[in-house]
């Protein structure tokens, strides 16, 4: 099958390489010419597992680039649409702007030059009734019905950063939005090519379920994650308690489940806060309230402040001294800060006065863009805590864990550690002064 794909972010490019591994032609598009030459010199501008070496196996044979659409608009069977849909700065709405620009101009190409069934399919995530917006604009753009000569689709992502390709190759369910047959008929055969092999679910329903199932999906998830920092916090104020405990013992009710409780700073990325606001905008916008999605979003907003708060307890007046974070993108395996919880966290201390010193194996390059000169970087994690008066531990990544308690004495000026990840045994730091979301002694 020809294949384009258009938005070259974490999303379009890691998909595209799985798509291309399945022997599929794919066609990336972007308007971004930095991250295509990027791109063509085998290097993804973010870090992700298996892209870089997809990349190498698979650019220039099944899989290419150009920042011209009209390239791929007349020979793809499947048009992908991966733009981003950012947050509005006024109000946190989704910004649909880059979704409609694409739209027009397939439109436009279906109208002129096209040959054969094209399906489009909407990857982005979109609010409900985007979709169906966008098919008014195809019609009215090509002159041509939904159905005809193309078809239309919503099928939402569900893959994480960090882990996209496996996510990509192992999905645990597919949902395909249509509202006709010939869509259906088309995007349910290329996704039997995709994962012929596999014992993958696939849930067939229409394109406005389809868009709500995938900010559900994030808001729930938001959700769990807001609950169980909410109870970290309680935890920090009764003697004894463990929020790792407690998260392990509904982990075990089949009701719950384990996953996404992991007491934190807070979630960040590109896609949580995001979601959350764009679902929570889009309740008033039809005039209801989403109580509980909105409660997340207050309780992710507050939870880097609750770590510095336990930061605090410990340094009573932080002016003038050295902190050091160790951690700076928003989740582990990833280079990614976009909404990372050490944005604003720096943004803080640094309004305190306070002398900062970062580390992190990958992200640093990004964090500079943002604070310049105004913080140290440190490619050495030690070297990072050294006559520090303090240490927040931020990201989880594997590198810490194996942090010893007399690294900590040995090193900084006043062995004071916050870890806000859980990624380090309370027990075997008893002869510093730890503290840990979530837990007390
Ligand atoms: C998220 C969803 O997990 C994906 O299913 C979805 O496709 C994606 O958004 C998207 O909409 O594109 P992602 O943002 O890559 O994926 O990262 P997650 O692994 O979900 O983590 C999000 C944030 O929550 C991170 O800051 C992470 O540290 C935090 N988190 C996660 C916790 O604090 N506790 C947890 O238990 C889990």
């Amino acid at each position: 099958m020809n294949i384009s794909v258009i938005g070259m972010g974490f999303v379009g490019l890691s998909m595209s390489l799985v798509f291309a591994d399945k022997g599929h032609r794919v066609l990336g598009v972007d308007i971004d010419t930095n991250k295509l030459d990027n791109i063509r010199k085998k290097n993804a501008t973010f870090f992700e597992p298996h892209v870089t070496n997809l990349l190498e196996k698979h650019f220039e044979n099944n899989f290419n680039v150009t920042s011209n659409i009209d390239d791929v608009l007349r020979t793809s069977d499947f048009l992908f649409v991966c733009v981003g849909t950012p947050s509005d700065p006024k109000d946190g709405s989704a910004d649909l702007t880059a979704i409609k620009n694409v739209f027009r101009l397939i439109g436009k190409s279906l109208n002129s030059k096209s040959d054969g069934f094209q399906t489009i399919i909407m990857k982005s995530t979109v609010p409900p009734g985007t979709t169906n917006m966008m098919k008014e604009i195809l019609e009215q753009e090509s002159g041509k019905l939904v159905g005809s000569v193309f078809g239309l689709c919503m099928n939402p992502e569900f893959l994480k950063e960090g882990s996209a390709v496996n996510d990509m190759q192992n999905p645990h369910l597919v949902v395909i939005g249509t509202n006709d047959e010939s869509s259906k008929s088309h995007i349910s055969k290329f996704y039997e090519s995709i994962y012929s092999n596999e014992n993958i679910p696939v849930l067939h329903t229409s394109v406005s379920n389809s868009e709500m199932i995938k900010y559900a999906n994030n808001a729930f998830l938001a959700t769990k994650i807001s609950f169980i920092n909410d109870i970290a916090n309680l935890c920090n104020e009764i003697p004894n308690t463990d929020v790792e405990i407690i998260a392990k013992a509904l982990g075990y009710d089949p009701r719950i489940g384990p996953l996404f409780l992991k007491a934190g700073p807070g979630y960040g990325g590109s896609c949580f806060p995001k979601d959350v606001q764009a679902l929570i905008n889009f309740s008033k916008s039809i005039g209801h309230t989403s109580s509980l999605i909105e409660a997340t979003h207050e309780v992710n907003q507050k939870q880097p402040l609750m770590i510095l708060q336990l930061l605090k307890k410990k340094i009573s007046n932080l002016s003038g001294k050295t902190i050091s974070i160790l951690g700076i993108s928003f989740k582990k395996n990833t280079d990614d800060i976009r909404e990372a919880v050490s944005l604003k966290i720096i943004k803080e201390l640094l309004n305190e006065q306070i002398i900062i010193n970062v580390h992190d194996p990958v992200a640093l390059e990004n964090l500079k863009q943002v604070f310049n000169d105004k913080i140290n970087y440190f490619s050495d994690w030690k070297e990072c805590i050294q006559n520090s008066d303090g240490c927040i531990i931020l990201t989880e990544w594997d590198e810490y864990k194996n942090i010893s308690v007399n690294d900590f004495a040995k090193n900084m000026k006043t062995p004071i550690v916050v870890d806000a990840r859980r990624i380090l045994e309370p027990t075997k730091m008893n002869s510093i002064d730890f503290t840990a979301i979530g837990f007390t002694k």
